[in-house]
This record gives C-alpha cells, structure tokens and sequence, in this order.
C-alpha cells in the first residue's frame, strides 16, 4: 500500500505541475538543452538530454532517459546511436543525425516536432564503401536545401570531409569532398556523470517542460508495470476477502467476434522441423549448411546427424546430378563390404511406439549394372533391433522408394539404419521417416498429440508461419510461400533465422490443412516486401526492400496465394493445390502484409503496393496491416497512420508486457476509436524477470482477455506467442507449449487460452461490480466477462482474481432469464509461481442468486445453460 502512496502522490504532483504550469511564474522564458548520447552500451542508448539555465549548470534529464533509441541494424551488434547531431530547421522540425557505427556509409536522419514524440527513421547509405562519423546539419538558405557533412576515415580516400544535400532527406546528392567540418558545432558538456560531447540549444522553457513531463511519465509508468505478486504480501498486508456484487446488464448487449481465441505458429524454438512436422530424420536433405547458424557452430553442415556404422565403406556428401536443383546435395555411400550402415540420430533420437507403424521413403541412384538392396533398420540406444525392411534392387537414376517398418518396442531415443546388401556406390537423398500415425492419417503429415494440443485449445484461425521467420533475416530469407509447396524434394529449403534449418515439409499446404483439420481459420502472414528491421544477414535492417524492379513479380507471388488457397482447379495456382490432393478451396479469408516491421518510407511504399492491389483484386480478403512491435512508439503510430490513410481493415498489433502492465492496462482497448481498422493482437505474452510460465503471468493474461471480451467489437483476433518450444532447444521464453521428443507440456498459460478458446462467446454483456473495498489496487486485480454464445446459447462468466485473498461472489442471474440449475464451474487456482497447474472442472447446481467463494489467485469460469 505504501508503495501505491507514493505513486499516487508522484501522479498527483506530475498532474499538478501540469495543470498549475500557466502559474508558474519563476520559469524563466528560455532555457538551453544539450543533446547527447553516451557511449554507454556500445552507444545503444539514445539520445539523452540535458538542461541549464546558465550554460554552467546541467541537469541531466532522467539522468539518462533515452528519447529516441536507434533502430537500424541487428540485435546486439548494431542499433547505436553515435555522435547525434540535432538540428532545427526552417520547417519548425528538430532533425537529427547520427552515425550508426565504424564502418556503415549510412547516415539516420529523423525529425520530431517537441522533441518527444519522434517520426520515423531513415538510413541512408551517403557513402558506398566508406563509414559516415561524426555528421552535422545545416540548411542552405540561398539554396532552399538542407546540407549533411560528415567524415569518412575507411575508405583510404584522399579527403577527409564530405557533403551532400537534400531537399527532403530521401534524395541526396551525391556525396562531395570538402577541405573541412565547417558546421560542425559540438561541445564538450560535463555533467554528473562525466562528460559528454553533443550539440547545445536555446528553447522555451515549454520545451524542457515537455521533456522532463515525458520522462517523469514513463518513469512513473515504469514503476506501475513493474508490479509484481511477490510484493502481495506488503501491497496487500491488512486485506481481507472482498465481496464483489456482479449485475449483468442484457439491455446493452453488443457483438463480438467469434474469431477472437487463435494460436500464433512459428518454426522457433524448433516449433517445425524436429517439433509439429512429423518427419523423425534430421536433415534428411542433407541440406544443412554452416550460414543456417552463421558459422557459429563447424559441426552444423551438410553432413549434421549422419554417420557411417563399420569400418568397410566410405560416405561423402556430393552435388553434382543432384535430384532437384532445389536440393543439390546428397550422400554417396560406398560399400566395401555388406553390413556397413548410414546412420541418422534423429533429432535427439528417434522416438518409436511398440506396435505402430513407420514410412521410410528414400531417393536412390545406382549407375552401376548390378541392383543393389537396402536393409533399413530401426535400433533402439542399446543397439537392439526394434523392426526393419528391406527395399529391393535399387537401380538407375533417381527414384523414390517407399518401405514400412512395424516396431517392436518402445524407444526415446532410437537411429536410423541404412544397410546396402552389396558392395558397391549408392547416392540417396531425401532419406524419411514418418510415423503413419500422424495427425489425422495426413501423409507429410503432424505429430499427432502435439496437434491434438494445439487443436484441444479451440482455436478460431491459425496464423503462420510467423512472426520474424514471415519477414526473414535479409531480403534473401523471406518466407516465400511458393517455394514451400509441392513434391518435398523440389521444395526450397533455407536457412532458420532463430539460427537452425528449415526444410519447408511443413509449408503452405500442411498449414492450410492442419487449419481445416481443427476447423480454424488460416491467416498467413507475407513480407511487406521487406525483411525483418533486426536483419543482419546480406547487409542491414530492411536492405531497401525488394528492388522496385521485382516489386511487380513479388506482388503477384501474394495474389498468387490467394489463387492458391481459393482460385478453381482450373487457375494455375489453384491447379497445384488439387495436384497437391486439395481440390476443393481452403476459403481463405484474411492475409496478413508485414510482421511488426520497423515503418519506414521503404516499408510504406511497398506495403501501400501491395494492399492496393490485394484491396482491388481481391475486395472479399480482409488484409492485415502492422503496427510495430509494441503497444505505443513510432512504428505504432506510423502504422496507425499509414491504417488509417490507406483503410486498412485490420491491423496487427504486437507487445510482450509485465503482468503489472495488463493490470494497469485493462482500458487499453476501450478508447479505441470503432470507426478505424479492427484489430489483431498478433502476439501477446506477459513476461516477469526471469521469463518463467506461471500462474502470476497466466492471470495477467487471463485479465487482458476479459479486456479483449469486452472490446470483441473492435478487437477481432487474439493469438499468444510463440506457441511452441522444444526444450533444449529454445530461443525465446515464455511459450505456451513445451514438448520434447515423447512429452507435451502445456502450460498454466495455455489452460487460460484453452479455457477461453473453449467457451468463448459471440455476445458481450456488460456488467456492474460492486467492491467492498474500493482502493483501485484492488479493483485493478480483479476481472469480470460475461459473454453469450449463441450456437449453444449459454452464458459464460469468466472471473479473474489476482488477489492474495478470496472474493465472495454474488451474482444475480435473473437478467439471463431462465437458468437451468445445472451449470459448469472451471477453476485454475494456485500461487503465483505455480508452474504446473491444471484447471479443474466440476458439475455445480445454481440458483439465480449465484454465489460462490472464488479463491486467492485464481480464474473461474461458470457456464450457465439458458432454458428457453
Ligand atoms: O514470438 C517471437 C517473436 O517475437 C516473433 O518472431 C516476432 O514477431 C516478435 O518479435
């Protein structure tokens, strides 16, 4: 509580300061800013600002708050701010430039009207091959331009000093050699930390107003998100168990969306290859290479999970008459003698079931005269025969061969076996083991208690396949949907830009139909002609996009996926999905364009290409617009911006928070103005230090749901992300899923998403709550929906408490009509670092005065039949 007292006073004084500022006389007219950025970080900071009176005395604000971070460049090794240089020019704009490292010929420019709230950035390349340091700003008057100079040391060039001009800050001159600096006026500033070198100022005191209000804000934010259950115990210390008083309101019913609960999938944290996509050899193509882990791992290449089993052969890796120009490499096998084996570990071992069945398939070539056989054999960790099978005269050029094996016993983590029964040389590729159990008997098919997991969550749509893998690492890793479908070996495998392999078995077919297997509805994800803006692989962030020379080629590779899902056999597109055995159309209905990319004038130039063209082609798709990767901040609302000039329907919003940010923010959505784009919140999660899956993080999100409930008409779709991670495999925490090889392990998180997927409603009802303790920490704890669903016609209240205490619930049912007496209640109840909850779900008698005691952190669902 005291901590509340203190925040609440801090919010006081800040709105205070505010609303008092008209009065404050002693504020001086002017005052000076120093604008700078500390190599703290490796210069990844920001941009920092100081303040003085005098030009002796500096405050540093916040002391360090960062009012514009760079974003240009990869994770870790890049997004610096160097040497900032701020300008304000003839238009009443700050500019600023930077550099954005040593050796990049790139200068950021950006502008910003108060100098906190800044426009989107831009990087353009000045020099070719030479760095860009130390740049500096100016306008030329006469001219009516403005002038960027810089120095260049890289190069070996003779001059030191470069310029070059813009009207516009996209086109630039050519850059020109100049004798010296001539308005570079940075100074030397010491402050309390030490000292710093940046640019010096004079504004209106409004101004430094403005910048010390933002950041007393945020750190006032700050300190309200990072609200944590372990603090219960002093936040809460006198609280007693709480009466809550819940009216439902029918007379203002509204609708909501009936798509809201889906599942985000990506291939991270080995979601794909290794994880849904049933296939049990690793790099069955022998398509691994050391760039899928950018050389950081010299065991990671083509010949990755193979081996030779005996002394009396050789086995070497060849790409010359490859099987397919998509996939040139493939295994020579030269046998000496019989009973030398090719071995392939699986991925951490093959798992088999004792009496099911497994399909090997396997390409082969023998040029040699005489046929040769192959023994396959399946061989548990000890080295005992589990089945086997044999595929008889191999010969001539490449050509399928198909074989079954029945296992005889369980095993983790057992190896594959390829025996040649003669001696002689043999090249096979595309080597495959499947189980025939997949999900739903599919060939190419699912793991099939992983599916049934994610299909036990009743998601409404699926989308696919990301996240950063939609948009790639680099203009040359973007997720081509074409290159995805079709015959496996013909099938475009590529590099993984969370550092692993994709083999593309799992594409755009096995997405579309894993999507009508569970009855959802499939929303792919294309790039908006962009990379990822984290790219760091064929150069940086979002490599200009697709050259405007391909924009028209990439533009009809999207309408081509629309054919694909939905055109007649008859189209081209719609052909290759009958030939792939989908005559029918897959009804697709939503697209997405662009994963929370960085909104530049380089995204927003293709991706307005591309939706205009999708919008007129196609007016019965719903296309999906980003927003940025956060839930405030320049690329949110530049892509609001962007929505909302172009109309965007729907647009994709992205933010992991902390638990105490969903607390704080359950209005979010309920300002949203209805008469713009619907929204998508694309991924969501809440994240504690440490990142774990519990139950504190499962109630935030179990709250932001009944938010999202209550918003059903503006937010139409919700997915949690990332779905799935492997364990010992896993680059990002927390996930809904974890599974191994043999184990599938839900999380608290996922009860919350299965228990909204599955009684979800159509119908919101709002509702009036009566607290008998009325502080706003506790109203903020505790979470009330009530949704209708009109196929079954029940009511579905949903209570979230967050509380350390129970709540003693009262609930007239009377305006629901009439309640049949036998109702469901759901509870997931626990503490709040409990990891491995399961809700339990009990057959309750009702009257219409319903009243329960609904436990100390805990989610409650009562579904209540309605007799008409
Ligand atoms: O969900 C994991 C990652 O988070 C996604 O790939 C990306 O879109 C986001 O940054």
């Amino acid at each position: 509580m005291k901590k509340y007292l203190i925040l609440l006073i801090a919010s006081t004084l800040l709105s205070l300061t505010r609303a008092g500022a008209a009065e404050m006389t002693k504020e001086p007219d002017s005052a000076y800013i120093f604008a700078y950025a500390s190599l703290k970080n490796g210069g990844r900071n920001g941009l920092h600002f100081a303040w003085s009176i005098d030009r002796k005395k500096w405050h540093a604000i916040g002391p360090e708050y960062s009012y514009v971070r760079c974003d240009y460049g990869t994770w870790g090794a890049q997004k610096r701010m160097l040497t900032p240089f701020l300008f304000y020019g003839p238009d009443s704009l700050w500019h600023a430039v930077w550099s954005v490292n040593e050796t990049d010929g790139v200068v950021v420019h950006v502008t910003s009207k108060d100098l906190v709230y800044w426009r989107r950035q831009s990087y353009p390349i000045l020099m070719q091959k030479e760095n860009c340091l130390l740049p500096a700003l100016s306008f030329d008057k006469e001219h009516g331009k403005f002038i960027v100079e810089w120095k260049s040391t890289n190069g070996g060039a003779d001059a030191t000093y470069y310029r070059s001009s813009t009207l516009d800050f996209k086109n630039y001159t050519p850059p020109e050699p100049v004798a010296k600096a001539t308005f570079d006026n940075r100074h030397t500033i010491r402050l309390e930390n030490g000292e710093e070198n940046g640019t010096v100022h004079k504004v209106s005191w409004n101004v430094i107003k403005g910048l010390l209000q933002a950041q007393q804000q945020a750190a006032y934010e700050q300190e309200l998100w990072s609200e944590k259950t372990a603090e219960d115990g002093i936040r809460f210390a006198s609280l007693k168990p709480v009466d809550v008083e819940v009216q439902i309101d029918v007379e203002n019913k509204k609708k909501i969306s009936d798509l809201l609960m889906g599942v985000f999938f990506e291939d991270i944290n080995y979601a794909a290859d290794g994880g849904l996509y049933a296939e049990l050899v690793q790099n069955r193509d022998f398509e691994y290479r050391l760039s899928d882990k950018k050389g950081s791992d010299t065991s990671w290449h083509s010949y990755k999970a193979w081996s030779l089993k005996g002394e009396e052969g050789t086995f070497k890796i060849d790409s010359v008459n490859p099987l397919h120009p998509n996939n040139v490499h493939y295994a020579i096998l030269n046998i000496e003698k019989a009973g030398t084996a090719l071995v392939n570990a699986g991925f951490d071992g093959i798992p088999l079931k004792a009496g099911e069945r497994y399909n090997v398939s396997l390409f082969a070539r023998n040029p040699q005269e005489k046929a040769i056989a192959l023994l396959i054999r399946l061989i548990d960790e000890h080295g005992k025969l589990l089945g086997e099978a044999r595929i008889r005269a191999i010969k001539g050029n490449w050509r399928k061969y198909e074989a079954a094996i029945s296992v005889k016993a369980d095993a983790a983590k057992a190896s594959l076996e390829i025996i040649p029964q003669e001696a002689g040389e043999i090249a096979l590729d595309m080597i495959s083991l499947f189980p025939e159990k997949t999900f739903k008997g599919r060939k190419n098919g699912l793991r099939a208690d992983l599916a049934q997991t994610i299909a036990d969550l009743h998601p409404r749509f699926v989308r696919f396949p990301g996240g950063c893998v939609a948009h790639g690492d680099g203009l040359g890793n973007m997720y081509r949907w074409q290159n995805t479908i079709g015959p496996l070996e013909a099938r475009v495998p590529q590099r993984n830009l969370w550092n692993y392999h994709q083999t593309a078995g799992l594409g755009y077919f096995e997405y579309f139909q894993f999507c009508e297997d569970i009855g959802a509805e499939p929303v792919p994800i294309v790039p908006a002609g962009v990379p990822c803006q984290n790219s760091s692989t064929g150069g940086a962030g979002q490599q200009g996009g697709v050259p405007m020379a391909e924009m028209e080629a990439y533009i009809q590779e999207v309408l081509d996926l629309i054919e694909y899902a939905n055109g007649d056999t008859h189209t081209v597109w719609g052909k290759k999905r009958a030939e792939a055995g989908h005559p029918k159309p897959f009804n697709l209905k939503y697209i997405g364009i662009g994963n929370e990319d960085l909104i530049s004038d380089i995204f927003e130039e293709r991706f307005t290409m591309i939706f205009n063209r999708v919008r007129e082609k196609h007016p019965e798709i719903t296309v999906i617009g980003t927003v940025g990767p956060s839930f405030e901040g320049t690329d949110y609302t530049e892509g609001w911006l962007i929505a909302n000039k172009l109309q965007v329907p729907m647009v994709d919003e992205h933010y992991y928070q902390s638990p105490g940010w969903f607390i704080h923010n359950q209005a979010y959505y309920d300002k949203y103005d209805r008469s713009k784009a619907k929204v998508y919140l694309g991924e969501y999660a809440a994240h504690l230090p440490g990142r774990p899956s519990n139950l504190e993080t499962a109630l935030a999100e179990a709250i932001h749901l009944t938010s999202l409930e209550r918003n059903g008409d503006v937010v139409s779709m919700a997915s949690y992300a990332p779905l799935l991670a492997k364990e010992d495999h896993t680059q990002w925490k927390p996930d809904l899923i974890y599974f191994n090889n043999t184990e599938v392990k839900p999380t608290v998180g996922y009860f919350v998403q299965q228990i909204y997927g599955q009684h979800a409603g159509d119908i919101y009802l709002p509702t009036q709550v009566r607290l008998s303790n009325t502080e706003e920490a506790v109203k903020k704890r505790l979470a009330i929906s009530v949704v209708r669903d009109t196929k079954s016609g029940d009511a579905i209240v949903k209570i979230v408490n967050l509380l350390p205490v129970s709540t003693r619930v009262a609930l007239n049912l009377e305006p629901l009509g009439n309640i049949s007496t036998d109702a469901l209640k759901i509870s997931l109840a626990g503490n709040p670092e409990d990891e491995a909850l399961r809700p339990k779900s009990t057959p309750i008698a009702v009257t219409k005065n319903f009243k329960d005691e609904l436990p100390a952190y805990s989610f409650t669902v009562l579904r209540f039949k309605i007799v008409e």
